[in-house]
């Protein structure tokens, strides 16, 4: 099947190549010429594991192109996705404008029957304003020709993106065209075999979709991250309480991990996104609100806890920062909780010493060359000379820690573990003060 992508993001990356690896034949366009000549080098503009292996073998087999030209674009594949970025405006919602360019440009191109697929996450509504452009340009052009919108969301963790594309729970179709179903059952029969994962819906309900899972994901952390803030008020340890509920099938394991907040390139937009869907209908979205104010508050509070220690002076000090990325396995920076910590530190006239083992290309890019950051090789070199250390992402490579050889190397024996990834007693037992997110004794005040 031809198909074409718009968009070579992480999305439009991600889906192009694994459609290829099962056999389509898939052109990837994108506006960003040196973009495009990179990947055709098989240099990927993304970290995500097992990737670069994937596009260079699919472009070697020829399965795999890209290109800059619309037009070819466009004549190219019966299904067109979409793919291209939706960053929030100023208020919050979705900024659509590249979405529907790509629309104007299948409708100024087309010359056959096209399926126009939203894959971007786009507010409830944006296939009929998809469809009014694409036939806007066709009326311009004085042509009526045939053409579907559908919506087929994506469910992607970066990380872990082609295990989630290959063997994802589902994949949602919204369209009432059976001319559609048929065609987006045929694109992907390879991932369909083993039981039907196919579901078809309205496009609405597919768009709606799209946000209410990952508002569930992200109210599932922010209740987490409450009854962390309110285990350490009642001197309970949140890690307990979470095998105990996540016990009950009914509540489950997965997502009840507290932490030092969610960050990323989802979560934070899409809350905000749909709390301003619902401001736009009339309707107060109380509890997407406070998912989105938890959370804000959550990334403040390494720093909180950090400055309690120095009793609110941080002056000359430097921090030791394991991990800057908003999860493990990708370099991604944005909304990381990383990047509010450090920000509050340099704001009081800290420094940071920090590790990742992916993300500090990104980190340069986004802060530049200054004074009170140092980016160094590995976790050791971070601790060298630091005062105390904080742990924002759980890379594995955090995991085990000679907490004798930490003592010795921090002028203040204090970790502060955004991600819990230590046993209190043990760390305790070593001589360090050991402040985690919702462990008991976290917030008293420390004794050095
Ligand atoms: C998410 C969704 O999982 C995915 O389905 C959607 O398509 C895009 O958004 P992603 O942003 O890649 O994927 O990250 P995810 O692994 O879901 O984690 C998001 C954030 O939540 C991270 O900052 C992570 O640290 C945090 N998190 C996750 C927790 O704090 N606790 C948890 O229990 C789980």
């Amino acid at each position: 099947m031809k198909i074409t992508i718009f968009g070579t993001g992480y999305v439009g990356l991600v889906t192009g190549t694994c459609l290829a690896d099962v056999g389509h034949d898939v052109l990837c366009m994108d506006v960003d010429a040196d973009k495009i000549a990179r990947l055709r080098d098989g240099e990927i503009p993304i970290y995500e594991p097992g990737i670069e292996s994937m596009v260079k073998s699919n472009v070697a087999n020829g399965r795999l192109q890209f290109t800059t030209d619309p037009a070819e674009a466009v004549a190219f594949g019966t299904l067109q996705f979409i793919a291209v970025g939706t960053p929030p405006d100023e208020d919050g919602s979705a900024d659509l404008q590249y979405v529907l360019a790509v629309a104007d440009t299948i409708g100024r191109h087309m010359n056959e029957y096209k399926v126009v697929v939203d894959k971007s996450t786009v507010p409830v509504g944006t296939a009929d304003r998809v469809h009014a452009a694409v036939a806007n340009a066709l009326e311009a052009r004085g042509e009526t020709i045939d053409f579907d919108v559908c919506s087929n969301p994506e469910f992607l963790k970066e990380g872990a993106a082609i295990e989630d594309f290959t063997y994802g729970a589902r994949i949602v179709v919204g369209t009432d065209s059976e001319r559609v179903k048929e065609l987006m059952r045929e694109c992907y029969s390879p991932y369909n075999r083993l039981h039907e994962k196919l579901m078809y819906m309205d496009v609405r309900s597919a768009e709606l979709t799209k946000y209410a899972a990952n508002a569930m994901l992200a109210t599932k952390i922010s209740f987490m991250n409450e009854i962390a803030n309110l285990a350490e008020r009642l001197g309970a340890d949140v890690e307990q309480v979470r095998h105990g509920i996540g016990s009950d099938p009914r509540i489950g394991y997965q997502f009840i991990y507290p932490g030092c907040g969610y960050g990323g390139s989802c979560f934070p937009k899409d809350v905000q996104a749909l709390a301003r869907s619902a401001a736009d209908v009339d309707y107060q979205a109380e509890l997407l609100n406070a998912v989105e104010s938890v959370n804000r508050r959550q990334k403040k509070n390494l720093f909180t806890k950090l400055s309690q220690v120095f009793d609110g002076d941080l002056t000359g000090k430097t921090i030791a920062l394991w991990g800057l990325s908003f999860k493990p396995n990708t370099d991604d920076m944005r909304d990381a909780p990383s990047r509010t910590l450090m920000e509050a530190v340099w704001n009081a006239g800290g420094r940071v010493q920090a590790f990742d083992p992916q993300a500090m290309k990104e980190c340069r890019r986004i802060y530049g060359e200054r004074d009170d950051l140092t980016l160094v090789a590995d976790r050791i070199q971070a601790v060298k000379g630091a005062d105390a250390l904080v742990i924002c992402t759980e890379w594995k490579d955090f995991r085990t820690v000679d907490f004798e050889w930490l003592k010795s190397n921090l002028a203040t024996p204090v970790i502060v573990d955004g991600r819990n990834l230590y046993d209190p007693q043990t760390v305790k037992r070593a001589g360090l003060l050991y402040y985690a997110m919702g462990r008991g004794d976290s917030l008293k005040t420390p004794q050095l």
